[in-house]
């Protein structure tokens, strides 16, 4: 008997994260269908399988509710805006996504009887107060910030996905997801990798916020798929870090891209902006234990992936 490939709805499928989950999904021999409304996504980014037969897609916002016929076995939630740009610009529709995309998600795996799995932050633990940061650790928010629209998006994200575990029985997987790059990040997407680079490939200083001393860790982007594909099969229902451990300042950061791209390095410094987190570093000992994972692709070499695409990218 021919089995049958599994269903798979993504949504924010057609964003950085999600078109490169999309492709692996559709590799792997799901049946794909992406929901996304393109706020911060792109058509082009799902390219490489928009004429695939496993593959549909859907323009819809998941705020105003999830209809899809036939039966799912899974379904990705990763609908969000997720730089800092998009924080001061979009906070009322992160705040829906979060909240009522969240909740048409729950719908739709709980009616088709489908795993749920949420893309999570380590916005989560907002400004942390330990370090590295453990799946136990409760967080340092400001509910009012310019970042409370994202982190309580998702820490209502993650509340409303436990009430359905606890209450409907859900199969629900969390991922708390730390920064990852890659191609496919927006030009002007407003975090530190596409920034730097966007500056460094044309001409400019790195802009860095206060003496660059806040760190960061940086997880490729295919270390991350690999990190939720894996979480997807396991049968752990709590919240999960994945991301990179490996910890580094943002001006080292800086100095790593100028020595690949061979130029004399320089910098202009602007005010650090409000509730930036000092520090981020996952704890990831429960993904190497549960999921046998941990991030393979070293800095140097996702670095030197991402500014081939933005060199592209700039030249379109
Ligand atoms: N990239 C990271 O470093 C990172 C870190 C932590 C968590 N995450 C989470 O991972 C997910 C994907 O992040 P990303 O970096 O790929 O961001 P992205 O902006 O590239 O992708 C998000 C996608 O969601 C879509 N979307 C937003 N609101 C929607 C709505 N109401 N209906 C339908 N589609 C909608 C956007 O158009 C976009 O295609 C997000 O949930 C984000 O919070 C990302």
């Amino acid at each position: 008997m021919v089995k049958k490939a599994p269903c798979t709805l993504v949504t924010g499928g057609a964003g950085f994260i999600g078109s490169h989950l999309c492709e692996r999904l559709i590799d792997e021999g799901h049946q794909v269908i992406c929901i996304d409304n393109l706020i911060t996504g792109r058509r082009e980014n799902l390219a490489a399988i928009t004429d695939h037969p496993r593959f549909t897609f859907i323009e819809a916002d998941v705020t105003k509710g999830i209809n899809i016929e036939g039966s799912l076995d899974y379904v990705l939630h990763l609908a969000s805006p997720a730089s800092p740009a998009d924080f001061a610009t979009l906070p009322i529709q992160i705040l829906k996504v979060g909240a009522l995309g969240t909740h048409n998600a729950l719908g739709i795996a709980k009616a088709k009887g489908a795993v749920m799995l949420l893309a999570s932050t380590s916005e989560v633990y907002g400004d942390p107060l330990e370090h590295p940061q453990t799946e136990e650790y409760r967080g340092n928010v400001n509910p009012i910030g310019i970042r409370g629209a994202y982190d309580e998006s998702k820490r209502f994200a993650e509340a409303i996905t436990m009430a359905y575990h606890r209450i409907h029985g859900l199969k629900v997987r969390i991922a708390r997801i730390f920064n990852t790059f890659g191609p496919r990040m927006r030009l002007n997407d407003g975090r530190v990798i596409p920034n730097f680079m966007v500056q460094a490939l044309t001409g400019k200083s790195l802009t860095l916020y206060g003496d660059g001393s806040q760190t960061r860790s940086f997880c490729y982007i295919s270390d991350m798929v690999e990190g939720l594909l894996r979480l997807l099969e396991s049968d752990y229902h709590l919240p999960i870090n994945i991301g990179n451990p490996l910890e580094m300042t943002i001006r080292e950061l800086g100095e790593l891209i100028w020595k690949i791209l061979g130029k004399k390095p320089k910098y202009t410094t602007k005010k650090m902006p409000p509730d930036d987190p000092a520090r981020r570093k996952p704890d990831i000992t429960k993904a190497r234990e549960i999921l046998c994972w941990e991030p393979k692709i070293e800095l140097e070499a996702g670095l030197k992936e991402t500014l081939d695409y933005f060199r592209e990218r700039l030249q379109e």
